[in-house]
C-alpha cells in the first residue's frame, strides 16, 4: 500500500523556523530590557561523530538567535570528578543560563550522576530528577525538548488532546517517558509499549495520536495506523536500500496513507528538538532573572 500522499504532512521545519524568529524576538527584548545575553553551554564527553554533528548544529543556532554559547568538548576517557568540576563551574557562571550534556555519555561514566549535578534551574534538557519529578506532579519543570516540540506539533494539528487515546511506543527518559507525562497532563488516556509489551500493532491501532520514539527503522507498518490518526514519528535512522544510504523514521511513511497526519523523517521532529532547547533556555533565563517580564513564546 502506497498511499503517502494523502497524509498531511506536519512542516516540523517550518514550525520550527517560526519558533526561532519568535525566540530571536525575545532575545532582542531581553538584551534591550536587562543589557544581558542569554547563554547555553553545551558539553560533549568523547567523540562520537553523530554526537558532534549534534553539538555543532546546537552551537551554531545558538548563536544564530544571538545568545552565547559555550561547547565543551572533553576527550572521552575524562574522569567522572573532572567533569563534576567542571559542572560545578557552570553552575556558578552568571552568563551560563542553560547546561546540556550530550547523551550518550562514554560507559565508565556515571550518567545519572552527571545529570544530576547541573543546577536545576539551567538543566534545559529536563532530565534532572526534579524536573522529571516536578513534569510527573504537575509542577512547573523544564521539560525535554524532544517531547516538547511532538507536543507542540500536536496541538498546532489537534487543538485540545483531552480524552484522546495516545500511544507512545519506545519508554526512554529522553523521548517515552516524559512525552506520556506530557500527555497525561493534557487528559489524554495514554498507553506505553515497549519491546516487551505483548500485541504492539493492535495496541497502536487504538491510538488516535501515535508518539514512535523505538530507535527501530519503519517499526511501524500501515496496518498498525488507525485510520485518521496523528502520527509523530521520533526516529531518525540509517539504512541501505537500492545500493544507497539514506535516514528513514520509525514508521513505514509510504504506507501511513490513511493516518490524518504525519511528521516526516528527515524534516519533522528533528527540527523541533533544538528550536526547543533555544526556548528553554530563554526560559530558564527568564527563571533566573524574575524581573524580565517578555511574553512567554512557548506554552504547554
Ligand atoms: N542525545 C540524544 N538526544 C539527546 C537530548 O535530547 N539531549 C541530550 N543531552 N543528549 C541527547
Amino acid at each position: 500500500m502506497n498511499t503517502a500522499l494523502l497524509a498531511e504532512r506536519i512542516d516540523g521545519k517550518g514550525f520550527a523556523a517560526t519558533l526561532v524568529n519568535q525566540l530571536t524576538d525575545e532575545v532582542n527584548d531581553i538584551k534591550a530590557a536587562t543589557g544581558l545575553t542569554p547563554g547555553l553551554a553545551v558539553v560533549l564527553v568523547g567523540e562520537d561523530p553523530a554526537s558532534s554533528v549534534y553539538v555543532s548544529a546546537k552551537h551554531r543556532q545558538t548563536l544564530a538567535i544571538g545568545m552565547q554559547s559555550f561547547v565543551h568538548r572533553l576527550p572521552a576517557d575524562t574522569a567522572q570528578a573532572d567533569l563534576m568540576t567542571l559542572l560545578d563551574a557552570l553552575n556558578a557562571a552568571n552568563e551560563v543560563n542553560g547546561i546540556l550534556v550530550q547523551l550518550p555519555l562514554p560507559a565508565h561514566l556515571d550518567t545519572h550522576a552527571v545529570i544530576n549535578a547541573i543546577d536545576p534551574d539551567k538543566d534545559v534538557d529536563g532530565f534532572h530528577i526534579l524536573n522529571a519529578g516536578r513534569l510527573a506532579t504537575g509542577q512547573d519543570a523544564l521539560v525535554p525538548c524532544t517531547p516538547l516540540g511532538c507536543l507542540m506539533m500536536l496541538k498546532d494539528r489537534l487543538g485540545n488532546l483531552e480524552g484522546l487515546n495516545a500511544v507512545v511506543v519506545g519508554k526512554s527518559n529522553i523521548v517515552g517517558k516524559p512525552m506520556a507525562q506530557l500527555l497525561m497532563a493534557e487528559n489524554c488516556t495514554v498507553s506505553v509499549a515497549h519491546s516487551k509489551s505483548r500485541d504492539v500493532p493492535a495496541l497502536c491501532r487504538s491510538a488516535d495520536i501515535l508518539v514512535v520514539a523505538a530507535g527501530c527503522p519503519e517499526l511501524v507498518k500501515g496496518d498498525w495506523i488507525k485510520p485518521g490518526a496523528v502520527v509523530i514519528d521520533v526516529g531518525i535512522n540509517r539504512i541501505e536500500r537500492d545500493g544507497r544510504s539514506r535516514i528513514v523514521g520509525d514508521v513505514a511513511f509510504d504506507e501511513a496513507g490513511h493516518a490524518a497526519a504525519i511528521t516526516p523523517v528527515p524534516g519533522g521532529v528533528g527540527p523541533m528538538t533544538i528550536a526547543c532547547l533555544l526556548a528553554n533556555t530563554v526560559t530558564a533565563f527568564k527563571r533566573q532573572h524574575h524581573h524580565v517580564t517578555t511574553k512567554a513564546v512557548v506554552a504547554v
